[in-house]
Protein backbone atom coordinates (compact mmCIF):
# COMPACT_ATOMS: atom_id res chain seq x y z
CA UNK A 1 0.00 0.00 0.00
CA UNK A 2 1.32 3.11 -1.08
CA UNK A 3 1.52 6.06 2.46
CA UNK A 4 -0.44 8.88 2.19
CA UNK A 5 0.73 12.20 0.76
CA UNK A 6 -1.61 14.26 2.43
CA UNK A 7 -4.21 13.83 5.13
CA UNK A 8 -7.25 16.49 5.11
CA UNK A 9 -9.52 16.68 8.29
CA UNK A 10 -12.43 18.97 9.25
CA UNK A 11 -10.37 21.70 11.49
CA UNK A 12 -9.46 20.28 14.79
CA UNK A 13 -9.74 22.07 18.35
CA UNK A 14 -7.61 21.86 21.42
CA UNK A 15 -9.20 20.52 23.91
CA UNK A 16 -6.56 21.86 27.07
CA UNK A 17 -4.24 24.62 25.90
CA UNK A 18 -2.11 27.15 28.29
CA UNK A 19 -1.98 30.70 26.33
CA UNK A 20 -0.15 32.96 28.83
CA UNK A 21 -0.87 36.64 28.92
CA UNK A 22 0.93 39.70 27.39
CA UNK A 23 3.30 40.18 25.19
CA UNK A 24 3.62 35.98 25.23
CA UNK A 25 0.35 34.96 24.97
CA UNK A 26 0.49 37.37 21.62
CA UNK A 27 3.59 35.11 20.75
CA UNK A 28 2.59 31.66 20.89
CA UNK A 29 -1.89 32.41 20.45
CA UNK A 30 -0.68 32.58 16.13
CA UNK A 31 0.56 29.05 16.33
CA UNK A 32 -2.50 27.70 18.08
CA UNK A 33 -5.29 29.76 16.10
CA UNK A 34 -3.43 28.41 12.50
CA UNK A 35 -3.88 24.74 13.37
CA UNK A 36 -7.08 25.20 15.39
CA UNK A 37 -10.72 26.52 15.61
CA UNK A 38 -11.63 26.18 19.03
CA UNK A 39 -9.22 26.25 22.27
CA UNK A 40 -10.05 25.43 25.68
CA UNK A 41 -7.79 27.91 27.79
CA UNK A 42 -6.76 27.26 30.79
CA UNK A 43 -7.08 29.33 33.63
CA UNK A 44 -3.97 29.09 35.71
CA UNK A 45 -2.35 32.82 35.27
CA UNK A 46 -0.95 34.63 37.99
CA UNK A 47 -3.18 35.63 39.87
CA UNK A 48 -6.10 32.72 38.36
CA UNK A 49 -8.93 33.24 36.39
CA UNK A 50 -11.80 32.85 39.42
CA UNK A 51 -14.37 34.81 38.08
CA UNK A 52 -16.63 35.11 34.90
CA UNK A 53 -15.69 38.66 35.26
CA UNK A 54 -11.79 38.34 34.66
CA UNK A 55 -12.58 34.91 31.76
CA UNK A 56 -14.16 37.80 29.93
CA UNK A 57 -11.34 40.24 30.19
CA UNK A 58 -8.79 37.35 29.36
CA UNK A 59 -11.06 36.59 26.69
CA UNK A 60 -11.49 39.74 25.33
CA UNK A 61 -7.20 40.10 25.04
CA UNK A 62 -6.98 36.71 23.39
CA UNK A 63 -9.00 38.06 20.74
CA UNK A 64 -7.57 41.43 20.67
CA UNK A 65 -4.24 39.30 20.02
CA UNK A 66 -5.08 37.37 16.95
CA UNK A 67 -4.17 37.90 13.68
CA UNK A 68 -5.91 39.66 11.52
CA UNK A 69 -8.74 37.31 10.06
CA UNK A 70 -7.98 34.95 12.38
CA UNK A 71 -11.67 33.09 13.21
CA UNK A 72 -10.26 31.38 15.87
CA UNK A 73 -12.71 31.25 19.19
CA UNK A 74 -11.09 31.01 22.83
CA UNK A 75 -13.15 28.70 24.85
CA UNK A 76 -12.89 30.20 28.43
CA UNK A 77 -12.08 28.34 31.98
CA UNK A 78 -12.92 29.38 35.98
CA UNK A 79 -10.33 28.26 38.20
CA UNK A 80 -11.85 26.78 41.03
CA UNK A 81 -10.79 27.23 44.31
CA UNK A 82 -12.09 26.50 47.73
CA UNK A 83 -13.93 29.64 47.62
CA UNK A 84 -16.20 29.52 44.43
CA UNK A 85 -19.60 30.38 45.38
CA UNK A 86 -23.05 28.84 43.61
CA UNK A 87 -23.43 32.65 42.47
CA UNK A 88 -19.95 32.58 40.40
CA UNK A 89 -20.84 29.05 38.55
CA UNK A 90 -24.36 30.39 37.66
CA UNK A 91 -22.39 33.84 36.22
CA UNK A 92 -20.10 31.58 34.57
CA UNK A 93 -22.86 29.41 33.08
CA UNK A 94 -25.22 32.55 32.12
CA UNK A 95 -22.30 33.84 30.46
CA UNK A 96 -22.18 31.68 27.48
CA UNK A 97 -18.20 32.10 27.24
CA UNK A 98 -17.19 29.79 29.84
CA UNK A 99 -17.26 26.05 28.76
CA UNK A 100 -15.44 24.67 31.83
CA UNK A 101 -13.84 24.85 35.65
CA UNK A 102 -10.78 23.66 36.29
CA UNK A 103 -9.56 21.62 39.54
CA UNK A 104 -5.78 22.15 40.14
CA UNK A 105 -5.22 20.38 43.64
CA UNK A 106 -3.04 22.95 45.30
CA UNK A 107 0.36 23.08 44.53
CA UNK A 108 0.27 20.02 42.34
CA UNK A 109 1.84 22.24 38.68
CA UNK A 110 2.16 25.70 37.72
CA UNK A 111 0.29 28.59 39.43
CA UNK A 112 -1.55 26.08 41.41
CA UNK A 113 -0.99 27.89 44.59
CA UNK A 114 -4.58 28.72 44.76
CA UNK A 115 -6.21 25.37 43.71
CA UNK A 116 -8.33 23.44 45.81
CA UNK A 117 -6.93 22.10 49.28
CA UNK A 118 -9.84 19.31 49.72
CA UNK A 119 -12.31 18.61 47.61
CA UNK A 120 -14.79 18.33 50.29
CA UNK A 121 -14.59 22.85 50.48
CA UNK A 122 -16.18 22.67 46.94
CA UNK A 123 -19.58 21.01 47.82
CA UNK A 124 -21.53 23.93 46.68
CA UNK A 125 -19.62 25.08 43.57
CA UNK A 126 -19.75 21.27 42.61
CA UNK A 127 -23.43 20.95 43.09
CA UNK A 128 -24.06 23.63 40.84
CA UNK A 129 -21.63 22.57 38.35
CA UNK A 130 -23.82 19.56 38.01
CA UNK A 131 -27.04 21.43 38.23
CA UNK A 132 -25.95 23.77 35.53
CA UNK A 133 -24.21 21.18 33.58
CA UNK A 134 -20.81 22.90 33.60
CA UNK A 135 -17.97 20.21 33.30
CA UNK A 136 -15.44 19.79 35.34
CA UNK A 137 -11.50 19.90 34.41
CA UNK A 138 -9.11 17.50 36.37
CA UNK A 139 -5.64 18.05 37.21
CA UNK A 140 -5.85 14.22 38.37
CA UNK A 141 -2.48 13.93 40.50
CA UNK A 142 -2.66 13.89 44.37
CA UNK A 143 -0.10 16.43 45.69
CA UNK A 144 1.06 14.04 49.03
CA UNK A 145 4.77 14.24 48.96
CA UNK A 146 5.25 11.20 50.19
CA UNK A 147 3.43 9.55 46.75
CA UNK A 148 6.06 8.90 44.09
CA UNK A 149 5.48 11.17 41.50
CA UNK A 150 5.02 8.14 38.66
CA UNK A 151 1.76 6.75 41.05
CA UNK A 152 0.00 10.49 41.85
CA UNK A 153 -2.32 9.84 38.96
CA UNK A 154 -3.45 6.47 40.08
CA UNK A 155 -3.82 7.39 43.27
CA UNK A 156 -5.90 10.78 42.68
CA UNK A 157 -8.29 7.94 40.47
CA UNK A 158 -8.75 5.78 43.43
CA UNK A 159 -8.83 8.51 46.37
CA UNK A 160 -10.51 11.90 44.67
CA UNK A 161 -12.02 11.15 41.76
CA UNK A 162 -13.63 7.82 42.23
CA UNK A 163 -15.68 9.40 45.52
CA UNK A 164 -15.68 12.36 43.97
CA UNK A 165 -18.35 11.05 40.87
CA UNK A 166 -20.47 8.78 43.27
CA UNK A 167 -20.80 12.23 45.39
CA UNK A 168 -21.82 13.81 41.91
CA UNK A 169 -22.86 11.39 39.40
CA UNK A 170 -23.99 13.58 36.85
CA UNK A 171 -21.20 15.93 36.46
CA UNK A 172 -19.61 16.00 33.39
CA UNK A 173 -15.48 15.41 33.65
CA UNK A 174 -12.93 15.52 31.68
CA UNK A 175 -9.68 14.01 33.06
CA UNK A 176 -7.39 16.17 31.22
CA UNK A 177 -3.78 14.76 29.94
CA UNK A 178 -3.81 11.45 30.98
CA UNK A 179 -0.95 9.39 30.80
CA UNK A 180 -1.26 6.00 32.57
CA UNK A 181 -2.94 2.56 31.45
CA UNK A 182 -5.01 2.90 34.53
CA UNK A 183 -6.88 5.89 33.41
CA UNK A 184 -7.22 4.94 30.25
CA UNK A 185 -9.19 1.88 31.23
CA UNK A 186 -11.22 3.92 33.99
CA UNK A 187 -12.36 6.55 31.49
CA UNK A 188 -13.54 3.97 29.23
CA UNK A 189 -15.44 1.92 31.40
CA UNK A 190 -16.56 4.10 33.84
CA UNK A 191 -20.50 5.27 34.08
CA UNK A 192 -21.82 8.69 33.82
CA UNK A 193 -20.65 11.29 31.21
CA UNK A 194 -16.72 11.03 31.13
CA UNK A 195 -13.96 12.03 28.76
CA UNK A 196 -10.41 12.51 29.09
CA UNK A 197 -7.96 14.44 27.07
CA UNK A 198 -4.51 13.26 25.33
CA UNK A 199 -1.35 15.29 25.02
CA UNK A 200 0.78 14.57 21.56
CA UNK A 201 3.99 14.41 23.93
CA UNK A 202 2.67 11.45 25.93
CA UNK A 203 1.55 9.42 22.84
CA UNK A 204 4.79 9.99 20.94
CA UNK A 205 7.45 9.60 24.01
CA UNK A 206 7.58 7.42 27.39
CA UNK A 207 9.37 8.79 30.50
CA UNK A 208 12.99 7.61 29.04
CA UNK A 209 13.11 10.78 27.04
CA UNK A 210 13.32 12.99 29.85
CA UNK A 211 16.56 11.13 30.45
CA UNK A 212 17.83 10.32 27.21
CA UNK A 213 18.45 12.31 23.66
CA UNK A 214 16.44 10.17 20.25
CA UNK A 215 20.13 8.13 19.60
CA UNK A 216 20.65 6.96 23.24
CA UNK A 217 22.94 9.68 24.88
CA UNK A 218 22.30 10.18 28.46
CA UNK A 219 21.43 13.83 29.55
CA UNK A 220 18.35 15.44 31.82
CA UNK A 221 16.25 17.14 29.35
CA UNK A 222 14.22 19.62 30.60
CA UNK A 223 12.07 20.16 27.72
CA UNK A 224 10.08 16.90 28.22
CA UNK A 225 9.33 17.65 31.80
CA UNK A 226 5.83 18.22 32.08
CA UNK A 227 3.29 16.78 34.66
CA UNK A 228 1.55 14.60 35.02
CA UNK A 229 5.34 13.58 33.73
CA UNK A 230 5.80 11.02 31.07
CA UNK A 231 5.42 7.28 32.24
CA UNK A 232 6.87 3.93 30.78
CA UNK A 233 6.47 2.34 27.56
CA UNK A 234 3.65 0.22 28.44
CA UNK A 235 1.43 3.36 29.39
CA UNK A 236 2.39 5.60 26.29
CA UNK A 237 0.83 2.09 24.45
CA UNK A 238 -1.88 1.88 26.50
CA UNK A 239 -3.02 5.93 25.46
CA UNK A 240 -2.16 5.47 21.38
CA UNK A 241 -4.56 2.66 21.89
CA UNK A 242 -6.88 4.63 23.73
CA UNK A 243 -6.97 7.66 21.54
CA UNK A 244 -6.99 5.67 17.80
CA UNK A 245 -9.88 3.57 19.14
CA UNK A 246 -13.45 3.00 19.48
CA UNK A 247 -14.50 4.95 22.95
CA UNK A 248 -15.79 8.60 21.83
CA UNK A 249 -14.57 9.44 25.18
CA UNK A 250 -11.05 10.01 24.03
CA UNK A 251 -9.57 13.33 22.30
CA UNK A 252 -7.18 16.09 21.84
CA UNK A 253 -5.72 18.53 24.11
CA UNK A 254 -2.49 19.45 23.33
CA UNK A 255 -1.79 21.02 27.20
CA UNK A 256 0.91 23.02 25.12
CA UNK A 257 2.49 25.20 27.88
CA UNK A 258 5.02 27.49 27.31
CA UNK A 259 7.96 28.71 29.80
CA UNK A 260 10.90 30.95 29.28
CA UNK A 261 13.19 28.96 27.96
CA UNK A 262 15.77 30.24 31.36
CA UNK A 263 12.80 29.07 33.74
CA UNK A 264 12.81 25.43 31.75
CA UNK A 265 16.70 24.99 31.60
CA UNK A 266 17.21 25.29 35.08
CA UNK A 267 18.35 23.28 38.45
CA UNK A 268 14.16 23.88 39.33
CA UNK A 269 12.99 23.93 36.00
CA UNK A 270 9.32 24.35 35.11
CA UNK A 271 6.78 21.62 33.86
CA UNK A 272 5.24 22.02 30.46
CA UNK A 273 5.83 21.58 27.01
CA UNK A 274 5.08 23.64 24.24
CA UNK A 275 3.83 21.88 21.35
CA UNK A 276 1.47 24.31 20.16
CA UNK A 277 3.26 25.09 16.87
CA UNK A 278 3.66 21.55 15.87
CA UNK A 279 0.58 20.06 17.24
CA UNK A 280 -1.30 18.37 14.73
CA UNK A 281 1.57 17.15 12.89
CA UNK A 282 3.33 15.35 16.16
CA UNK A 283 -0.50 13.96 16.54
CA UNK A 284 -0.11 12.62 12.72
CA UNK A 285 3.07 11.10 13.60
CA UNK A 286 2.01 9.28 16.13
CA UNK A 287 -1.25 8.08 14.84
CA UNK A 288 0.59 7.16 11.44
CA UNK A 289 3.04 4.91 14.12
CA UNK A 290 -0.48 3.31 15.51
CA UNK A 291 -1.50 2.92 11.51
CA UNK A 292 -4.74 4.52 12.58
CA UNK A 293 -3.98 7.92 10.73
CA UNK A 294 -7.90 7.20 9.21
CA UNK A 295 -9.15 7.44 12.80
CA UNK A 296 -7.32 11.18 13.54
CA UNK A 297 -10.10 13.02 12.29
CA UNK A 298 -12.55 11.76 14.84
CA UNK A 299 -9.98 12.21 17.76
CA UNK A 300 -8.65 15.61 16.45
CA UNK A 301 -12.33 17.03 15.58
CA UNK A 302 -15.32 15.50 16.16
CA UNK A 303 -15.07 14.04 20.17
CA UNK A 304 -14.11 17.10 21.31
CA UNK A 305 -17.14 19.26 20.44
CA UNK A 306 -19.74 16.63 20.51
CA UNK A 307 -18.70 15.92 24.52
CA UNK A 308 -18.93 19.78 25.21
CA UNK A 309 -22.16 20.05 23.24
CA UNK A 310 -20.53 22.13 20.63
CA UNK A 311 -21.46 22.17 16.77
CA UNK A 312 -18.40 20.27 15.33
CA UNK A 313 -16.31 22.77 13.11
CA UNK A 314 -17.14 23.22 9.19
CA UNK A 315 -13.88 24.09 7.82
CA UNK A 316 -10.88 22.21 6.80
CA UNK A 317 -6.97 21.49 7.31
CA UNK A 318 -4.51 19.70 4.76
CA UNK A 319 -1.31 18.26 6.51
CA UNK A 320 1.01 17.19 3.12
CA UNK A 321 4.11 14.99 3.94
CA UNK A 322 6.69 17.01 3.75
CA UNK A 323 9.61 16.38 6.74
CA UNK A 324 10.41 19.47 8.54
CA UNK A 325 12.59 20.40 11.27
CA UNK A 326 11.19 21.81 14.57
CA UNK A 327 13.21 25.22 15.67
CA UNK A 328 15.55 25.90 18.27
CA UNK A 329 13.07 28.17 19.76
CA UNK A 330 10.50 30.84 19.09
CA UNK A 331 9.71 34.07 20.27
CA UNK A 332 7.60 34.68 23.58
CA UNK A 333 7.58 37.87 25.07
CA UNK A 334 10.77 39.06 26.11
CA UNK A 335 11.99 35.90 25.76
CA UNK A 336 12.00 32.47 23.78
CA UNK A 337 10.82 29.14 24.86
CA UNK A 338 11.89 26.32 23.46
CA UNK A 339 9.33 23.96 21.75
CA UNK A 340 9.12 20.25 21.96
CA UNK A 341 11.24 18.31 19.61
CA UNK A 342 13.27 21.30 18.98
CA UNK A 343 15.63 20.07 16.47
CA UNK A 344 13.93 16.86 15.62
CA UNK A 345 12.13 15.86 12.24
CA UNK A 346 8.08 15.69 11.68
CA UNK A 347 7.31 13.58 8.94
CA UNK A 348 4.19 15.82 8.22
CA UNK A 349 3.60 19.56 7.77
CA UNK A 350 0.27 21.83 7.80
CA UNK A 351 -0.10 23.92 4.40
CA UNK A 352 -1.10 26.82 4.55
O1 LIG B 1 3.28 20.43 32.70
C1 LIG B 1 2.37 21.16 33.00
N1 LIG B 1 2.42 22.49 32.75
N2 LIG B 1 1.31 20.65 33.61
C2 LIG B 1 0.33 21.42 34.07
O2 LIG B 1 -0.61 20.89 34.60
C3 LIG B 1 0.41 22.89 34.00
C4 LIG B 1 1.26 23.31 32.90
C5 LIG B 1 1.64 24.77 32.94
O3 LIG B 1 0.75 25.61 33.16
O4 LIG B 1 2.81 25.08 32.74
ZN1 LIG C 1 -2.52 21.94 31.44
Amino acid sequence: MNAATSITLTRPDDWHLHLRDGAAMADVLPHTARQFARAIVMPNLRPPVTTAAQAAEYRARIVAALPAGSRFEPLMTLYLTDNTSAEEIRRARSSGIVHGVKLYPAGATTNSDSGVTDIRRCKVALETMQREDLPLLIHGEVTDPQVDVFDREGRFIDDVLLPLRRSFPGLRVVLEHITTRAAAQYVAEAEGRIAATITAHHLLYNRNAIFLTPDGRAGVRPHYYCLPVLKREMHRQALLAAATGESARFFLGTDSAPHPKGEKENACGCAGCFTAASAIEMYAMAFEEAGALGRLEEFASFRGADFYGLPRNTGRITLARRSWTVPAELAFGRTTVVPLAAGETLPWQLAD
